[in-house]
């Protein structure tokens, strides 16, 4: 038996499978997010490890867990999570949607180094900017800085004691060689840091640690190792059997994500895709990221004090977009724009704009950022031909066919539900522990496939056009 711990933005989920990777039991607990200023976006270290203690009890309440021997861990990624050397966190996790560090962002994308090395643009997300923040405007933290560690890491910190990262996380800090797949020296001392400040590197696929006995025996367990595990994207595209070169997936989670697995290392930084080391040995992902997928839908949610399923239920048979635009870049946005500043919009309001108007017009702004990526991607030579569809967001069967009219590639629902991450970073703890390869990471079987509907494609690829005319306009206001 195998569990799998997803350290999500809004929730930590774990799930236990059997051998046959069957889901016997699955929890999640809530998490908030602290945004106190603009632009900041923080969560406290220690709900994660409070959270986590929970989700296993209740799982080895639901199940007997005593025969779990791997654990997997997936966790949004970028985040930095600064420690002393007794392992006690130094300050909140600024989060991979905290942008409040776009300037040092900017300092260090001037360097030739950071894109050379890391084959990325040094994004405001990522956790390189954040520690300089840090260091510029909290230096007393700075210098007591032991480890920086990424939020599944520093939950692995709490479950195993060992300060361990692997390579698809680590891809996200802006100090690894990503073709080397190392800590990159160079760029560490660009930052005033060195490797003895880095968590230990493993591949995602291979043991990391054992889970500490106070915790294996809420399980009942015994002997239970941890493996290396990924960040939630490249958790996710385990978990969807997405390793293959060609295979892709979209995720409508908080965020979004456009993710293309590649057979090479294919960096191309000049277009704000992200090109980063996969979970198992050898293998390489690219991604276009926007940073309001589902967080767009939720903030309208807020707006207008209905719930994003009471928003979507009721909206009819997908038609041609009518006037009302969107843009979601409700904190900044990456691929393809990397501007941390730039903010959201809603256009061609009249009288007759409701909430279902409205929701219809986030919905498709979502899918023209996506669009956006499509082509970031294209531009690459990563032509995407269809996708799984991920994510809380592809339960709306709405917003699935208006993806697809607007990307022109059709959209594959997986039939059990979409365990994601949880389910990549249940199998990656199966390979670390059993000593199996990726093969076990098959694609999930498809109940139902969402095609573009060619008599509305051309309508969405005129919303498509006005878009990004409205995006020329927004960035110069
Ligand atoms: C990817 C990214 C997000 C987070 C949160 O680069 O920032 O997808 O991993 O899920």
């Amino acid at each position: 038996m195998f569990i799998g711990l997803d350290l999500g933005t809004s929730s930590l989920k774990g799930i236990v499978i059997n051998d046959a990777q069957e889901i016997l039991a699955e929890h999640s607990v809530p998490l908030t997010v602290q945004r106190p200023h603009n632009g900041w976006s923080e969560q406290d270290p220690a709900c994660w490890f409070a959270a986590a203690e929970v989700a296993l009890t209740a799982l080895a309440a639901r199940v007997d867990c005593s025969a779990v021997i791997g654990i997997g861990l997936s966790g949004h990624m970028h985040g930095a999570t600064l420690f002393d050397g007794a392992d006690t966190p130094l300050r909140p996790c600024m989060l991979w949607n905290d942008t409040r560090s776009h300037v040092q962002a900017a300092q260090m994308d001037g360097d030739p180094l950071f894109r050379k090395i890391t084959g990325n643009i040094v994004f405001p997300g990522f956790t390189a900017p954040k520690v300089e923040w840090v260091r510029q405007h909290e230096p007393h933290i700075f210098g007591r800085i032991a480890k920086v560690l990424l939020p599944k890491d520093a939950l692995r910190l709490f479950l195993t004691g060992d300060h361990v990262s692997e390579m698809s996380d680590a891809a996200g800090t802006a100090w690894l060689d990503t073709a080397a797949r190392d800590w990159s020296d160079d760029l560490l001392s660009a930052c005033q840091l060195s490797r003895a400040q880095m968590p230990r590197l493993v591949e995602g696929s291979a043991a990391s640690g054992k889970l500490r006995p106070a915790l294996a025996a809420i399980l009942g367990a015994r002997d239970v190792t941890v493996a290396g595990g990924a960040g939630d994207n490249a958790a996710a595209a385990i978990g969807a059997g997405v390793i293959r070169d060609g295979t892709a997936f979209l995720s409508l989670g908080t965020s979004g994500v456009l993710f293309a697995a590649n057979d090479a290392y294919r960096p191309d930084p000049a277009s704000a895709v992200h090109s980063f080391c996969h979970a198992v040995p050898d293998t390489w992902h690219q991604m276009g990221v926007i940073l309001a997928a589902s967080d767009a839908l939720e903030w309208l949610s807020r707006l207008t004090g209905q719930s994003a399923a009471a928003l979507t239920a009721d909206l009819g048979p997908v038609q041609a977009p009518n006037r009302t635009l969107f843009l979601p870049y409700l904190g900044g946005e990456r691929t393809p724009h990397n501007d941390a500043q730039i903010r959201g919009q809603f256009l061609h309001l009249d009288h007759a704009t409701d909430a279902k108007h409205a929701t219809r017009a986030v919905l498709e702004g979502v899918a023209y950022a996506f669009a956006d990526c499509r082509d970031a991607l294209a531009g690459t030579g990563t032509v995407i031909k269809g996708a799984l569809a991920m994510g809380g967001g592809a339960k709306s069967a709405y917003w699935l066919q208006v993806l697809a009219n607007t990307l022109g590639f059709p959209l594959h629902v997986p039939a059990d539900g979409d365990f994601g991450a949880a389910l990549g970073a249940a199998r990656l703890g199966m390979m670390a522990a059993t000593g199996a390869d990726a093969s076990i990471a098959v694609q999930p079987p498809i109940a139902r496939t969402v095609a573009p509907d060619s008599n509305l494609q051309e309508a969405f690829a005129q919303g498509l056009t006005r878009y990004r005319a409205a995006y020329s306009v927004l960035k110069n206001l």
